[in-house]
């Protein structure tokens, strides 16, 4: 989008000074750790306002659109409560057979209308890239709620929030990370492993031979210098695990269903398998889950999965404040 001084459109009210004020968030690669400070520090505080009043003004007056081409229930509905508990309101749009999109409006073509009526617009579509252009198009905020294969920015900053909430604040640096799964087709994993190589952490992948994290993300993050171990078996790498990052392997990814068929099911995270794991550690996963992570573990106290949710709803409402100008 266009800065402040090209655009005659931004409204009213907002501290214009404020870092992220008019920006969009389409990748964890705009982040820098001092920015992530901000955002955990500004999330902290959201979660304190929620704890005690529930819902507050900051918002008021705003208007997210909140534009979902593909399946959510966690992204979507955390956005509107975020913009809810911050006094706004929300267009939502999670089913876009219903919207002109059907008759074939182009991305860009509905970005410039729902921006006629929002100041804020948040965006899950299948293809990669897809976010970068609707942000192209619009002169208001765009944000990435996930984008193919992509990015899923917003996730990782409620996953690394997680992790300095349960694990306290400061301790990314030292922590060993081992991700599970499907490494190969997971947006959140690809954003995850960027956003942990801004700190002194050891990065561990664990999946099958054809699911396997891709070169150029283990490319970009040992740019930066961080140690990164590929296993085919978890056994391994769990003893000296603190964070245990589970996705589900993506039937709807596949190209060839019997490629699926033969993965699916890989690995099953349980309660006896968890012996081998430390006391003091976590467990974490972007969810839905299908059969990855049995339902025996959760209460656990490591199973961290769903305080993560939680977690999530804050730092939404932290990115909201921070791009309307308001934090
Ligand atoms: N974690 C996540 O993106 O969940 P949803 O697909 O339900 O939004």
């Amino acid at each position: 989008m266009p800065t402040q001084s090209q655009s005659p459109h931004l409204p009213f009210g907002e501290n214009k000074n404020a870092p992220w004020y008019g920006k969009d968030i389409l990748s964890v690669k705009q982040f820098s750790r001092d920015d992530l400070d901000y955002v955990f520090g500004v999330a902290h505080e959201m979660r304190g306002m929620v704890e005690r009043v529930g819902t507050f003004d900051l918002l008021k007056g705003k208007i997210l659109a909140n534009l979902f081409y593909e399946p959510s229930t966690r992204t979507s509905s955390s956005f509107i409560a975020a913009m809810e508990r911050l006094g706004g309101s929300v267009i939502s749009i999670n089913e876009v057979k219903y919207s002109s999109v059907s008759k074939g409006e182009s991305l860009p073509d509905t970005i410039r209308t729902l921006e006629c009526y929002a100041d804020v617009m948040v965006l899950r579509h299948p293809e990669t890239g897809s976010a970068a252009i609707a942000a192209k198009a619009a002169r208001k905020p765009v944000i990435n709620a996930g984008d193919g294969v992509g990015e899923h920015p917003t996730q990782a900053l409620l996953d690394a929030f997680t992790i300095f909430e349960e694990l306290g604040v400061g301790r990314i640096d030292g922590l060993t990370i081992t991700m599970l799964g499907d490494l190969k087709y997971g947006r959140t994993v690809h954003s995850l492993a960027r956003l942990l190589s801004m700190y002194d952490v050891k990065l561990n992948y664990v999946s099958p031979d054809i699911l396997k994290m891709p070169k150029e993300v283990m490319d970009e993050v040992a740019e930066k210098g961080i140690s990164q171990k590929e296993f085919g078996s978890l056994e391994e790498a769990l003893p000296e695990t603190d964070v245990l990052y589970v996705t589900r392997v993506q039937k709807e990814r596949f190209e060839d269903p019997a490629d699926y068929e033969k993965v699916k099911g890989a690995y099953v995270i349980d309660p006896q398998i968890m012996k081998a794991a430390k006391q003091e550690m976590i467990v974490m996963h972007p969810l839905p889950r299908v059969t990855e992570i049995s339902m025996d573990f959760d209460d656990d106290p490591r199973a961290a999965y769903f305080r993560q949710m939680e977690y999530g709803l804050y730092v939404r409402m932290a990115l909201l404040a921070m791009v309307l100008g308001k934090a």
